[in-house]
């Protein structure tokens, strides 16, 4: 267990028990003291770099779903039916008129940048403990042979309120606390409204979903990607899906950063001024037995500017059994294709690797 001393006194560091993540360096660091080439750590194996944005990229971007989340809310049938076909053809999509005030994204987005503008030493206070992934710090880091990041992060467990680890908060950052309790709050009220829809989909009442994953806990995970002076050597984020429910992610508006894999290409999520970005994870794959799918996705970095993003992962309950729900199952003609499996067991192994691609839900598929 790891213990804090804040003002003066021990603090217990509970954290998320879902694993652990190597220290390594600031990224941000690294580029704020000025660096002559790209350290070799961040060099990616020739395979694994990413490739440009081309314009056949772009266009494919716009075939990305945008959903309005308004009509969703109102039980419309054909956005309903649009959801439907995101999830399964793309398990990415964007959402317009998702009810979040612009001006809680506002605040949000101006939180994250003042904590990663802070000093390093600063920061350093809400370090991730040895035994834990929650603070400041970078994820899934295994090993010392591993290729890393060029992004530096903070998770926070943000929901339930009441099982937040303040400690791990920069309660003196004036307004941090504030905008990103506000945030957490309204991004979860359209990560269960999404998971009602799914629940009618999967031919279960709106609170079917909920029913088999408990109350939806959430960890909020914000991004700092620096700019890089070779953009073509590393990657932002290493293509992975994401182990929850539903993740929705607040991006800037203006840098393109995050690219899903469809169809064996990879595509560019291009922003959408004030839209956020939904992707299916890997429990709802599981529960709908593979008919909606968590996709890979990755983030590349550029030359110019620093990107910073939120990840807000709809998770859970850690002691639920996740498997493909009964609605889903249909012997012999949709047979279970993943194994059932307690949450807790699945998200600890999927941090308890590197990064890569989709394998993680392979831990749990029925081999045919
Ligand atoms: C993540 C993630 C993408 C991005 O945090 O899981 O995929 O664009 N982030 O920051
Ligand atoms: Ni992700």
């Amino acid at each position: 267990m790891d213990l804090k001393v804040e003002n003066g006194c021990i603090k217990e560091d509970k954290g998320l028990g879902w694993g652990k993540s190597l220290p390594v360096q600031s990224v941000q660091e690294i580029v704020r003291n000025g660096y002559q080439s790209v350290p070799e750590r961040y060099i990616q194996e020739i395979k694994d770099r990413p490739s440009s944005i081309s314009s056949e990229s772009l266009q494919a971007s716009l075939q990305i779903p945008i959903i309005d989340f308004s009509l969703l809310a109102k039980g419309d049938e054909h956005e309903t039916r649009k959801l439907d076909l995101a999830c399964k053809e793309w398990g990415f999509f964007q959402i317009r008129n998702h009810g979040v005030q612009v001006k809680i994204l506002q605040k949000m987005k101006a939180a994250m940048a003042a904590f990663f503008e802070l000093p390093l030493m600063e920061k350093k206070k809400f370090a991730m403990g040895a035994n834990d992934l929650e603070g400041y710090g970078q994820a899934y880091v295994v090993s010392e042979e591993q290729k890393l990041d060029w992004c530096d992060l903070v998770a926070l467990k943000t929901l339930p309120l009441e099982q937040r680890n303040l400690n791990f908060w920069p309660l003196n950052l004036p307004g941090f606390k504030e905008a990103v309790e506000e945030y957490s709050i309204e991004v979860q009220k359209v990560a269960e409204e999404i998971n009602a829809n799914l629940s009618i989909l999967m031919g279960m009442e709106r609170d079917g979903l909920k029913r088999h994953q408990g109350e939806l806990k959430q960890l909020m995970r914000m991004n700092y990607y620096p700019p890089c002076s070779s953009p073509d050597l590393v990657v932002g984020v290493s293509p992975h899906s994401d182990g929850g429910s539903l993740t929705v992610l607040l991006q800037d508006d203006d840098i393109i950063g995050l690219q899903i894999k469809h169809k064996g290409e990879w595509i560019p999520v291009k922003p959408i001024p004030n839209a956020l970005v939904v992707n299916i994870g890997d429990a709802i794959e599981i529960m709908s037995n593979g008919v909606y799918k968590s996709i890979e996705h990755q983030a590349i970095t550029n030359e110019k500017k620093a990107r910073i993003s939120a990840a807000a992962f709809a998770h859970v309950d850690d002691e639920l059994e996740i498997g493909p729900l009964d609605s889903m199952v249909d012997d012999p003609h949709r047979p279970p294709m993943y194994k059932k499996i307690k949450y807790i067991d699945y998200i600890r192994q999927v941090l308890a690797r590197k990064m890569d691609g989709k394998a993680h839900t392979d831990l749990v598929k029925i081999q045919t």
